[in-house]
């Protein structure tokens, strides 16, 4: 090989790791909203509403919520680490990708926030 090879080699390497890194990384920030919107009018919707605002409150607001703590939440009910004996039973149920799913949806209701704490 001479030294132009080497260097197209070089580029051609590095072309391909480059495209290897970005597609892992849109892998793992991958979020299917309509996944996480009906999984959540299956099974949360009865008690943190389609809207993310819980129906009573003794159900916590997951409205605009972090994804990040949303889906630490979930991932810590499921493994017990966060004992609620509610939130146990149903996260148990849900996948990695679910957790990530609903974590997204529910973190895009930035409209439905409650505007201003109503304490009496
Ligand atoms: C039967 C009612 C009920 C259902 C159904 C339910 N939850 Fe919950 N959820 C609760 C209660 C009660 C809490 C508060 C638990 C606690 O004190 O840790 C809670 C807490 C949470 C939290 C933590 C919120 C915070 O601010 O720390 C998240 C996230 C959450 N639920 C997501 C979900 C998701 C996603 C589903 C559907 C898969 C779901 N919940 C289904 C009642 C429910």
């Amino acid at each position: 090989m001479n030294q132009s090879q080497i260097n197209r080699t070089k580029t051609m390497v590095t072309t391909l790791f480059l495209i290897i890194g970005i597609s892992l990384s849109s892998s793992v920030m991958a979020f299917d909203k309509e996944a996480g919107k009906a999984k959540a009018e299956q099974v949360c919707a009865a008690c943190h509403g389609m809207d993310g605002i819980g129906i009573l409150p003794t159900y916590p607001n997951l409205a605009g919520q972090y994804v990040d703590y949303l889906s630490k939440a979930l991932q810590d009910y499921r493994s017990g680490q966060r004992s609620n004996a509610i939130m146990a039973g149903f996260a148990a149920t849900l996948s990695d990708e679910d957790i990530q799913n609903l974590a997204y949806y529910y973190a895009t209701l930035k409209d439905h926030r409650l505007p201003t704490l109503d304490i009496k």
